[in-house]
């Protein structure tokens, strides 16, 4: 039988990281020893007290049935959390959890957009910001991060038209790939900027807890006005070691949160009740394990950028996420060609920068999930290669 495709699902080819899979195993065969940094799946252990708290509820033969709606001991712990981390008050009907914040942005646009409505996302930017609004047909306009303003956006260079027909604009601060931390002016102008064209703003808050140089990562809602303009997507996935069990929040504008519930209720029946008792064991603490656990990954990201400049790749210090942006080395200008060449050399395995748009292009990103002591290994890899 001839099967026909459609336009969308052919927009999904396998793409790099098949490729970079391919080429990992030949290598494997061939004896080669593989130091794999090219996924942002954390390392880390999750808490003890969180896999208590599912293996507990997974014994109730009760929570497995539809959960339909958050746990109010799960929105309590939000509100708790929001509270006490970020001094954010809200209510129970400004919050909803979601499985995952991938999930939430592949679904998010559905409820702002019609067809052709744009979206403005960040270029370079994490896959899906684009993917959310392109699979229900909004036209995403990329607006550019560059290392001159350190990788924010020039609010007043986004042409007037493009302002006033956008409907909502994604904006991730620290920011995957390029690894930078947003200060609160920025934020003061974003929402001034969203007021004056009435444009959403969608914050992905992947990487709050995981921000280096004595800061302390923050949250949108803190800053007046962000209710009224957007929400929030806040993740278990980095800050807890959460990631599997797919737990992520949107949070703030009651209204969108309203309007995007009924959407995902379509799709929907609600997070897996054990995993919802999890997430609400890891909002109500302790969280000594993910200040441990940031400390260590600026420890990782110290190795890597240093260890990486001490053997001539000038490689700047990530001010905040679990990743490494790393311009490409002289006499280099294909992302594409370089991770191959990278990885056949050193077995160090990363992704091109072109991956996350056409503004990454000249730049690879590493994911800091090997320790200390793997990531000198790696330096040392590299360096013996010669490829620098
Ligand atoms: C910026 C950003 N947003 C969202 C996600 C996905 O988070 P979740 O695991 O909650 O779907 C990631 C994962 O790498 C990310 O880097």
């Amino acid at each position: 039988m001839n099967i026909t495709f459609s336009n969308k699902s052919n927009m999904f080819q396998a793409g790099i990281f098949a490729v970079l899979n391919e080429k990992k195993e030949e290598l494997i065969r061939q004896g080669k020893k593989i130091y794999n940094l090219s996924v942002g799946t954390p390392d880390f252990k999750t808490a003890p007290h969180i896999i208590e708290a599912v293996s507990e509820a997974a014994k109730d033969p009760d929570n497995y049935k539809y959960a339909l709606v958050d746990i109010p001991q799960l929105i309590q712990a939000v509100q708790d959390f929001y509270q006490k981390r970020f001094q954010v008050a809200l209510e129970a009907d400004e919050i909803m959890s979601m499985n995952g914040s991938q999930e939430g942005m592949a679904h998010f646009a559905w409820t702002l957009c019609n067809p052709q409505d744009v979206v403005l996302v960040p270029n370079p930017g994490y896959p899906i910001f684009n993917i959310g609004p392109s699979l229900c047909d909004a036209k995403t306009i990329q607006y550019p991060l560059y290392k001159e303003n350190n990788f924010l956006p020039r609010l007043d260079e986004i042409p007037e038209e493009t302002a006033k027909a956008a409907k909502f604009m994604v904006v991730n601060y620290p920011a995957n790939p390029v690894c930078a931390v947003a200060p609160d002016s920025f934020y003061e102008e974003l929402i001034a900027f969203a007021r004056k064209y009435e444009i959403v703003i969608l914050h992905d808050n992947a990487y709050s807890d995981i921000i280096y140089g004595g800061r302390k990562g923050g949250s949108f809602l803190q800053f007046e006005g962000a209710k009224e303009v957007g929400v929030e997507f806040y993740s278990l996935s980095k800050s807890f070691n959460y990631t599997g069990a797919r737990m992520s929040f949107a949070i703030g504008n009651k209204k969108i949160i309203e309007k995007f519930r009924a959407v995902r209720t379509q799709i929907d029946y609600g997070v897996f009740l054990p995993v919802q008792y999890g997430a609400a064991a890891a909002l109500n603490g302790p969280f000594y394990m993910v200040e441990e656990q940031c400390r260590e990954y600026e420890k990782r990201n110290q190795a890597l950028c240093g260890g990486l400049r001490s053997i001539g790749w000038n490689v700047p210090d990530s001010e905040g996420t679990m990743f490494v942006w790393a311009p490409l080395p002289d006499g280099y200008t294909d992302s594409n060609e370089f991770v191959m060449e990278l990885m056949e050399k050193s077995g160090v395995i990363c992704v091109p920068g072109s991956s996350f748009g056409t503004l990454g292009e000249g730049y690879v990103r590493f994911a800091l999930v090997e320790n200390v002591e793997r990531i000198e290994e790696i330096v040392e890899s590299i360096r013996a290669s010669g490829i620098l």
